[in-house]
């Protein structure tokens, strides 16, 4: 079945769409890359969605209209898919805009209430590229007492799991994520959490400092140097010591840590800021490593691979400072292309693989990676 993979994540920098040609089932499941594309979004659609993401005032009816609008970009991003690699896919999987997500329960009106919100209305996607669609895959593994998130871990062991050693794989999309795959892992084994920022707060200190919506190619940060006084400083925030898992989002790592971070760094020189930002990335996910992962395993079986995927690849700067970091750990670093995965299709390809799940009946989070209490159809369908 060709299925087409629809990725936007928490960076808004775009629309992901990757046509995949599935078979099999479950953890067996077997798929080929068929073509992948990225669609920028157009810089005043960029900034409507950021703002509704930060907003805690954003009107209803401009979300709703949000919520619809986006349905017709993602329908429009399909078809242009379609005709640039001329293939037809036979059913969607979206993920959509995550507006907000908050995966663990706090009160609200006197109940204990955990949510998410994924916008891009699926019935406008289903209705212009004509065959059903599969969205809203969060909700599903909440309902069932998890997080909701991470749901690529499904994708990262069909792809890499390994019967002699283990694999680390790091995603660097806005937010920066980890699947910690042991040697022979059955899927209860997989461990998978948020490290903390990504591409995020770098891309809103260069934004602030340099009008850029990112340090293309890691230039800025190459220019300057980390403050180590304030990256301490901020590795200190409790939700890098907090035991997986656990989710992050723009509630932990937006407006106010960028003002914080910026605070923190009065007067110092702007590339600096930005190389610290950088550096904070790379730490947050040593750290993970050291403390969460590597305990996983009892030697001599160790991790011996770290595969990391997103747009953040594209950051040397961000990857040498990565590699440094776990350089005594003796672990290779990779990319997901080394796999025949490309970087930036990996998230839209895991989407394509979970809808095919559901479209089979057939669960597709992992608990172990997002703590629910049992495995979970993921996702809603709508039909043409
Ligand atoms: N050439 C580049 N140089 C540096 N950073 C880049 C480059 N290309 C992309 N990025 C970073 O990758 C981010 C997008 O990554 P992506 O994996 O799409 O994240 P998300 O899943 O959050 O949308 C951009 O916001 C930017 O920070
Ligand atoms: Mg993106």
């Amino acid at each position: 079945m060709i299925v087409a993979g629809i990725m936007s994540g928490t960076s808004a920098d775009g629309i992901n769409v990757a046509l995949v040609r599935i078979q099999g089932r479950g953890f067996r499941s077997r798929f080929e890359l068929l073509a992948h594309y990225e669609f920028p979004y157009p810089a005043n659609v960029r900034r409507t969605i950021l703002a509704s993401m930060n907003a805690g005032s954003a009107s209803v009816p401009d979300l709703s209209r949000l919520h619809f609008f986006l349905g017709e970009l993602y329908a429009d991003a399909v078809r242009a898919a379609q005709r640039r690699a001329r293939l037809e896919c036979e059913l969607v999987g979206c993920h959509g805009q995550t507006l907000y997500h908050q995966g663990s329960p706090a009160v609200f009106l006197r109940r204990r209430i955990a949510c998410t919100w994924q916008s891009g209305e699926a019935a406008i996607i289903a209705a212009e590229v004509g065959v059903p669609v599969v969205s809203d895959f969060r909700p599903a593994d909440m309902a069932a007492g998890g997080k909701g998130a991470p749901l690529v871990p499904f994708l990262d062991y069909v792809v890499y799991r390994h019967r002699r050693y283990g694999r680390i794989v790091q995603n660097l999309g806005g937010i920066a994520n980890l699947t910690a795959i042991p040697p022979r892992a059955l899927p209860q084994d997989v461990v998978a959490f948020d490290t903390g920022p990504g591409n995020m707060v770098i891309d809103a200190v260069t934004e602030r400092l340099f009008e850029r919506p990112y340090d293309r190619n890691g230039r800025i940060a190459a220019r300057g140097e980390p403050i180590e006084r304030v990256l301490q400083q901020l590795l200190r925030n409790s939700f890098f010591r907090q035991k997986p898992p656990k989710t992050a989002g723009r509630e932990q790592f937006g407006r106010e840590f960028v003002r914080e971070l910026l605070r923190l760094c009065h007067r110092a020189d702007d590339s600096d800021i930005v190389a610290t930002a950088t550096a904070l990335t790379a730490h947050s996910i040593g750290i993970a490593v050291r403390k969460f992962v590597l305990p996983l395993v009892e030697p001599p079986a160790r991790f011996r691979e770290l595969v990391v995927s997103g747009g953040g690849t594209k950051n040397p700067t961000l990857m040498r400072m990565i590699r440094e970091d776990l350089a005594p750990l003796k672990m290779r670093v990779r990319t997901s292309d080394d796999f025949g995965l490309p970087s930036q299709a990996k998230e839209a390809v895991a989407f394509a693989m979970l809808a095919y799940q559901t479209w089979r009946h057939l669960p597709s989070n992992i608990p172990s990676a997002t703590g629910a209490e049992r495995p979970a159809i993921l996702g809603k369908i709508s039909y043409v």
